[in-house]
Protein backbone atom coordinates (compact mmCIF):
# COMPACT_ATOMS: atom_id res chain seq x y z
CA UNK A 1 0.00 0.00 0.00
CA UNK A 2 3.15 2.06 0.96
CA UNK A 3 4.46 1.34 -2.46
CA UNK A 4 1.16 2.00 -4.13
CA UNK A 5 0.82 5.87 -3.11
CA UNK A 6 4.64 5.93 -3.55
CA UNK A 7 4.88 5.68 -6.93
CA UNK A 8 1.44 7.12 -7.81
CA UNK A 9 2.71 10.40 -6.02
CA UNK A 10 5.64 10.32 -8.12
CA UNK A 11 3.88 9.21 -11.76
CA UNK A 12 1.37 12.32 -10.43
CA UNK A 13 4.61 14.71 -10.51
CA UNK A 14 6.35 13.25 -13.39
CA UNK A 15 3.02 13.88 -15.30
CA UNK A 16 2.69 17.46 -14.36
CA UNK A 17 5.96 19.06 -14.85
CA UNK A 18 7.09 16.59 -18.04
CA UNK A 19 3.78 16.08 -20.02
CA UNK A 20 1.27 18.87 -19.05
CA UNK A 21 4.09 21.15 -18.85
CA UNK A 22 5.12 20.73 -22.00
CA UNK A 23 1.53 20.89 -23.31
CA UNK A 24 1.29 23.89 -21.67
CA UNK A 25 4.64 25.56 -23.05
CA UNK A 26 2.92 24.09 -26.75
CA UNK A 27 -0.58 25.85 -25.73
CA UNK A 28 1.19 29.17 -25.12
CA UNK A 29 3.64 28.90 -27.62
CA UNK A 30 0.51 28.58 -30.60
CA UNK A 31 -1.69 31.18 -29.10
CA UNK A 32 1.13 33.77 -29.24
CA UNK A 33 0.58 33.63 -32.60
CA UNK A 34 -2.25 35.62 -32.23
CA UNK A 35 0.06 38.41 -31.98
CA UNK A 36 0.53 38.53 -35.50
CA UNK A 37 -2.72 38.39 -36.27
CA UNK A 38 -5.14 36.40 -37.76
CA UNK A 39 -2.89 35.49 -40.47
CA UNK A 40 -0.34 34.08 -37.62
CA UNK A 41 -2.93 32.18 -35.25
CA UNK A 42 -4.41 30.45 -38.62
CA UNK A 43 -1.55 29.43 -40.16
CA UNK A 44 -0.38 28.38 -37.01
CA UNK A 45 -3.37 26.10 -36.28
CA UNK A 46 -3.70 24.62 -39.86
CA UNK A 47 0.38 23.40 -39.49
CA UNK A 48 -1.62 21.36 -36.77
CA UNK A 49 -4.06 19.96 -38.94
CA UNK A 50 -1.28 18.35 -41.64
CA UNK A 51 -0.25 16.17 -38.92
CA UNK A 52 -1.73 12.68 -39.71
CA UNK A 53 -5.22 11.92 -37.98
CA UNK A 54 -4.03 8.52 -36.31
CA UNK A 55 -0.54 10.53 -34.76
CA UNK A 56 -2.93 13.83 -34.10
CA UNK A 57 -5.81 11.81 -32.23
CA UNK A 58 -2.69 9.17 -30.32
CA UNK A 59 -1.34 12.99 -29.08
CA UNK A 60 -4.25 14.34 -28.32
CA UNK A 61 -5.18 11.24 -26.08
CA UNK A 62 -2.15 9.63 -25.00
CA UNK A 63 -0.34 12.40 -24.49
CA UNK A 64 -2.79 15.34 -22.82
CA UNK A 65 -6.45 13.44 -22.22
CA UNK A 66 -4.89 10.46 -20.50
CA UNK A 67 -2.15 12.26 -18.49
CA UNK A 68 -4.28 15.62 -17.55
CA UNK A 69 -7.33 13.06 -16.34
CA UNK A 70 -4.90 11.15 -14.14
CA UNK A 71 -3.30 14.45 -12.81
CA UNK A 72 -6.24 15.67 -12.30
CA UNK A 73 -8.31 12.82 -10.38
CA UNK A 74 -5.80 11.96 -8.67
CA UNK A 75 -5.07 15.67 -7.69
CA UNK A 76 -8.54 16.16 -6.26
CA UNK A 77 -7.43 12.83 -4.16
CA UNK A 78 -4.37 14.67 -2.80
CA UNK A 79 -5.96 18.29 -2.32
CA UNK A 80 -8.56 16.82 -0.57
CA UNK A 81 -6.41 15.49 1.92
CA UNK A 82 -4.00 18.66 2.13
CA UNK A 83 -3.16 20.22 5.33
CA UNK A 84 -3.18 23.42 4.23
CA UNK A 85 -0.51 24.65 6.41
CA UNK A 86 2.70 22.52 6.61
CA UNK A 87 4.42 24.39 9.43
CA UNK A 88 8.11 22.97 8.13
CA UNK A 89 8.11 25.45 5.63
CA UNK A 90 8.28 29.49 5.44
CA UNK A 91 5.97 31.95 4.82
CA UNK A 92 6.35 32.11 1.03
CA UNK A 93 6.39 28.47 0.73
CA UNK A 94 2.96 28.16 2.90
CA UNK A 95 0.99 30.82 0.68
CA UNK A 96 2.53 29.35 -2.59
CA UNK A 97 1.29 26.07 -1.37
CA UNK A 98 -2.29 27.18 -0.48
CA UNK A 99 -2.21 29.06 -4.32
CA UNK A 100 -1.25 25.84 -5.65
CA UNK A 101 -4.30 24.53 -4.38
CA UNK A 102 -6.51 26.82 -5.26
CA UNK A 103 -5.70 26.76 -8.59
CA UNK A 104 -5.75 23.11 -8.92
CA UNK A 105 -10.07 23.92 -8.18
CA UNK A 106 -9.84 26.62 -10.23
CA UNK A 107 -8.85 24.25 -13.08
CA UNK A 108 -10.82 21.56 -12.25
CA UNK A 109 -13.72 23.89 -13.85
CA UNK A 110 -11.91 26.13 -15.74
CA UNK A 111 -10.34 22.65 -17.79
CA UNK A 112 -13.82 21.30 -18.13
CA UNK A 113 -15.28 24.63 -19.31
CA UNK A 114 -12.38 25.10 -22.06
CA UNK A 115 -11.90 21.57 -23.30
CA UNK A 116 -15.98 20.92 -23.27
CA UNK A 117 -16.36 23.65 -25.38
CA UNK A 118 -14.22 24.74 -27.76
CA UNK A 119 -12.63 21.14 -28.48
CA UNK A 120 -15.72 18.89 -27.63
CA UNK A 121 -18.69 20.96 -28.72
CA UNK A 122 -17.08 23.91 -31.22
CA UNK A 123 -14.66 21.42 -33.20
CA UNK A 124 -15.83 18.14 -32.45
CA UNK A 125 -19.62 18.33 -32.15
CA UNK A 126 -20.36 21.19 -35.01
CA UNK A 127 -17.45 20.58 -37.04
CA UNK A 128 -15.98 23.65 -36.70
CA UNK A 129 -12.47 24.86 -36.97
CA UNK A 130 -11.03 26.89 -34.25
CA UNK A 131 -9.81 30.43 -36.19
CA UNK A 132 -8.39 33.76 -35.17
CA UNK A 133 -11.88 34.63 -36.22
CA UNK A 134 -13.68 32.26 -34.08
CA UNK A 135 -11.94 33.15 -30.85
CA UNK A 136 -12.48 36.91 -31.79
CA UNK A 137 -15.85 36.54 -31.83
CA UNK A 138 -15.68 34.00 -28.25
CA UNK A 139 -13.77 37.20 -26.56
CA UNK A 140 -16.12 39.99 -27.54
CA UNK A 141 -17.73 38.70 -23.80
CA UNK A 142 -15.16 40.71 -21.48
CA UNK A 143 -16.09 38.18 -18.69
CA UNK A 144 -14.68 34.91 -20.71
CA UNK A 145 -11.96 37.05 -21.33
CA UNK A 146 -11.40 37.96 -17.43
CA UNK A 147 -12.22 34.20 -17.19
CA UNK A 148 -9.50 33.07 -19.92
CA UNK A 149 -6.82 34.92 -18.04
CA UNK A 150 -7.54 33.58 -14.76
CA UNK A 151 -7.51 29.97 -16.52
CA UNK A 152 -4.37 30.78 -18.21
CA UNK A 153 -2.89 32.58 -14.87
CA UNK A 154 -3.95 29.66 -12.56
CA UNK A 155 -1.89 27.04 -15.31
CA UNK A 156 0.81 28.88 -15.22
CA UNK A 157 1.58 29.77 -12.01
CA UNK A 158 0.16 26.03 -10.32
CA UNK A 159 2.44 24.64 -13.42
CA UNK A 160 5.44 27.26 -11.87
CA UNK A 161 5.12 26.77 -8.52
CA UNK A 162 5.16 23.15 -9.12
CA UNK A 163 8.59 23.33 -10.63
CA UNK A 164 9.75 24.37 -7.32
CA UNK A 165 8.07 21.86 -5.48
CA UNK A 166 9.08 19.29 -8.03
CA UNK A 167 12.62 19.51 -7.21
CA UNK A 168 11.51 19.32 -3.95
CA UNK A 169 9.99 16.30 -4.02
CA UNK A 170 12.17 14.44 -6.04
CA UNK A 171 15.27 15.73 -4.15
CA UNK A 172 17.33 17.99 -6.87
CA UNK A 173 17.17 21.13 -4.33
CA UNK A 174 18.45 19.88 -1.17
CA UNK A 175 19.06 22.99 1.10
CA UNK A 176 17.02 25.72 1.69
CA UNK A 177 19.59 28.14 -0.63
CA UNK A 178 18.93 25.98 -3.61
CA UNK A 179 14.86 25.74 -3.23
CA UNK A 180 14.78 29.46 -2.64
CA UNK A 181 17.17 30.35 -6.39
CA UNK A 182 14.91 27.45 -8.31
CA UNK A 183 11.65 29.34 -6.35
CA UNK A 184 12.75 32.92 -7.69
CA UNK A 185 13.56 31.43 -11.33
CA UNK A 186 10.31 29.56 -11.51
CA UNK A 187 8.23 32.85 -9.86
CA UNK A 188 10.24 34.66 -12.91
CA UNK A 189 9.25 32.31 -15.98
CA UNK A 190 5.31 32.11 -14.28
CA UNK A 191 5.59 36.12 -14.56
CA UNK A 192 7.24 36.06 -18.51
CA UNK A 193 4.06 33.82 -19.31
CA UNK A 194 1.44 35.24 -17.59
CA UNK A 195 2.79 38.70 -19.04
CA UNK A 196 2.86 36.92 -23.03
CA UNK A 197 -0.76 35.50 -22.16
CA UNK A 198 -2.13 39.10 -21.64
CA UNK A 199 -0.21 40.15 -24.52
CA UNK A 200 -1.73 37.62 -27.07
CA UNK A 201 -5.01 38.09 -25.57
CA UNK A 202 -4.92 41.73 -26.37
CA UNK A 203 -4.11 40.52 -29.97
CA UNK A 204 -7.65 39.50 -30.45
CA UNK A 205 -8.70 43.35 -29.78
CA UNK A 206 -6.11 44.63 -31.92
CA UNK A 207 -7.36 43.32 -35.17
C1 LIG B 1 -6.94 19.39 -13.69
C2 LIG B 1 -6.72 20.06 -12.63
C3 LIG B 1 -5.50 19.85 -11.76
C4 LIG B 1 -5.51 19.40 -10.47
C5 LIG B 1 -6.73 19.02 -9.65
C6 LIG B 1 -4.14 19.39 -10.02
C7 LIG B 1 -3.72 19.07 -8.74
C8 LIG B 1 -2.44 19.13 -8.26
C9 LIG B 1 -2.04 18.95 -6.88
C10 LIG B 1 -2.97 18.70 -5.71
C11 LIG B 1 -0.69 19.06 -6.82
C12 LIG B 1 0.20 18.97 -5.59
C13 LIG B 1 0.77 17.59 -5.43
C14 LIG B 1 1.55 17.40 -4.16
O1 LIG B 1 1.50 18.24 -3.28
O2 LIG B 1 2.24 16.37 -4.06
C15 LIG B 1 -0.24 19.31 -8.18
C16 LIG B 1 1.08 19.45 -8.52
C17 LIG B 1 1.51 19.78 -9.79
N1 LIG B 1 0.73 20.03 -10.91
FE1 LIG B 1 -1.26 19.88 -10.97
N2 LIG B 1 -3.32 19.79 -11.04
C18 LIG B 1 -4.11 20.09 -12.14
C19 LIG B 1 -3.69 20.54 -13.38
C20 LIG B 1 -2.36 20.74 -13.74
C21 LIG B 1 -1.90 21.26 -15.02
C22 LIG B 1 -2.81 21.68 -16.17
C23 LIG B 1 -0.52 21.28 -14.97
C24 LIG B 1 0.46 21.74 -15.99
C25 LIG B 1 0.28 22.79 -16.70
C26 LIG B 1 -0.11 20.80 -13.66
C27 LIG B 1 1.18 20.70 -13.23
C28 LIG B 1 1.58 20.35 -11.96
C29 LIG B 1 2.96 20.28 -11.48
C30 LIG B 1 4.21 20.56 -12.33
C31 LIG B 1 2.92 19.91 -10.13
C32 LIG B 1 4.09 19.71 -9.18
C33 LIG B 1 4.47 18.27 -9.02
C34 LIG B 1 5.40 18.05 -7.82
O3 LIG B 1 5.33 18.79 -6.83
O4 LIG B 1 6.20 17.12 -7.89
N3 LIG B 1 -1.25 20.48 -12.94
N4 LIG B 1 -1.33 19.33 -9.02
Amino acid sequence: MFHTTFYLRRLHSICGLLVLGMVLFEHIFTNSMAIFGPEGLNTALEMMELIPKPIFYGLEIGGIAVPLLFHGIYGIYIALQAKNNPGNYGYVRNINFAIQRWTAWFLVVFLVWHVGYLRCYVKGVTGTPISFELLQNFFQNPIVVILYILGMWAAIFHFCNGITTFCMTWGITKGPRAQKAVGCISMMLCAALCAVTVIFMASYFMY
